[in-house]
């Protein structure tokens, strides 16, 4: 058979035709190496968005993208290796704290993370944040520590799924950012290539979310386990709720603090929720608990024993951090700029624009306009009150931290906004939506 120029691939999908496997893998190959420039890559993205792929046309695209690197071998690390991952939100402390509680009950954790961009937090910031922890390992060294310790965190390298951040920097630009097959090539291909036998996603639905709605996010999270499973990885995915701030932190050392209080037992209801429910999946599929029951009283006592607490202190001392961080919370940064947030009204707490919440601690410092802006580390807000909550004039809504005064004033306008408070009383909205 003839092979297709790179302009007849993008004819096929501008009109809805089908790639053949190799096809997808001529063009990715193509795209890394730079023989297909980046106007014909955004073009065939386009095209993709609008016609969408199948899922074998998104198995074959998942799967070049996964092999345009260096595929990272964790055959050496005992037992299943799971990985987790979010979809993303405002105040996503869960990596913090199910990466040291999973290893805690001997589930090997070998994370590659990313930064923040935009108004969702990254967890290699909030890391960061501990005087002294280091993200950049070289691949022998990462391997030692999982051995040796049981969690390494790392930053995704450059040379692991370089076809990802080459199509990702693209769609960002290019408005092809929201398109499932993209979204499902993106997660899994970097998983693939970070040798995770199975993955535990949480797919986030709401305000704060990429995926706004619910039939969006089932979608998301249908075409996540599809795909996984074709390239022979078990996924498990979970949607949760993201139309307000998961715990009560946003902002990278007060998420610190908080996966940090998580960990010894005494962290807000709801992050602790999530991170028994995502733990026991990863503990279940990793092969140490036969049920979920059963893996939840393991991750349980792991916090009431010390065990969580004891294994994050040896990871951070692992990775050059200080771990008494986990013993006195002063030694970790905290803007010295304070202002309270106050009820304007009375009221109930309606709901949340968990967007504006992650805009306002941006404002704040806490997050990046552009990859390459510095953060301030202790900047954020801690959120005093939940959707369904009664308020009164002059109660706190907000605590914003900041190490710059003039970003005060901006900081609180956004947060006010992002809190709706109205008459009428709203129940919550349950965090865990039904699979
Ligand atoms: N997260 C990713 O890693 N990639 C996407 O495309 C979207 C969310
Ligand atoms: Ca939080």
């Amino acid at each position: 058979m003839r092979v297709k120029s790179i302009e007849e691939l993008i004819e096929v999908k501008r009109d809805g035709g089908t790639h053949a496997r190799e096809d997808l893998q001529r063009l990715v190959a193509a795209f890394v190496t730079g023989e297909m420039p980046d106007y014909q890559m955004a073009a065939w993205l386009m095209a993709a968005f609008i016609r969408g792929l199948d899922s074998a046309e998104t198995a074959a695209l998942t799967e070049a993208m996964a092999r345009s690197g260096r595929m990272v071998d964790l055959s050496s690390v005992p037992g299943v290796k799971v990985d987790k991952h979010s979809t993303g939100g405002v105040g996503d402390t869960t990596t913090l704290v199910l990466a040291p509680l999973v290893a805690s009950c001997g589930v090997p954790v070998a994370k590659m993370s990313g930064r923040g961009l935009g108004f969702t937090g990254g967890t290699l910031d909030k890391l960061e944040s501990i005087p002294g922890f280091q993200v950049q390992l070289e691949p022998d060294a990462f391997l030692a520590q999982v051995r040796d310790v049981g969690v390494a965190v790392i930053a995704q390298s450059a040379d692991v799924d370089p076809a990802d951040k080459k199509m990702y920097a693209l769609r960002d630009v290019t408005a092809t950012v929201p398109s499932t097959p993209l979204i499902v090539g993106s997660i899994i291909s970097k998983k693939v290539a970070g040798g995770a036998d199975a993955i535990v996603l949480d797919v986030k639905v709401g305000s704060g979310a990429f995926m706004k709605t619910e039939a969006d996010a089932r979608a998301l999270a249908a075409e996540l386990a599809r795909v996984g499973e074709l390239l022979g990885r078990t996924v498990i995915c979970i949607l949760t709720d993201m139309d307000q701030p998961l715990g009560r932190a946003v902002g990278n050392a007060l998420e610190v603090r908080e996966a940090i209080a998580t960990l010894k037992g005494a962290g807000p209801a709801d992050l602790t929720e999530l991170c028994l429910v995502l733990g026991s999946k990863m503990l279940v599929v990793g092969k140490r608990a036969e049920t979920e029951g059963q893996a939840r009283a393991l991750l349980l006592d792991s916090i009431s024993s010390g065990r969580a607490i004891a294994l994050f202190k040896r990871w951070v001392a692992a990775q050059g951090g200080d771990p008494d961080v986990a013993d006195d919370e002063r030694l970790l940064p905290l803007g010295a700029h304070v202002l309270q947030v106050l009820a304007g009204r009375s009221g109930w707490v309606t709901g949340f624009d968990a967007e504006g919440v992650g805009r306002a601690a941006m404002a704040l410092g806490a997050g990046r306009a552009r990859k390459e802006d510095p953060i301030d580390a202790g900047a954020g807000l801690e959120i005093e009150v939940k959707t369904g909550d009664r308020v009164e004039t002059g109660q706190v809504l907000g605590t914003l931290y900041t190490s710059d005064p003039a970003l005060l004033e901006d900081g609180e306008a956004r947060l006010r906004e992002a809190v709706h408070i109205g008459d009428e009383r709203r129940t919550p909205p349950p965090l865990f939506l039904e699979a």
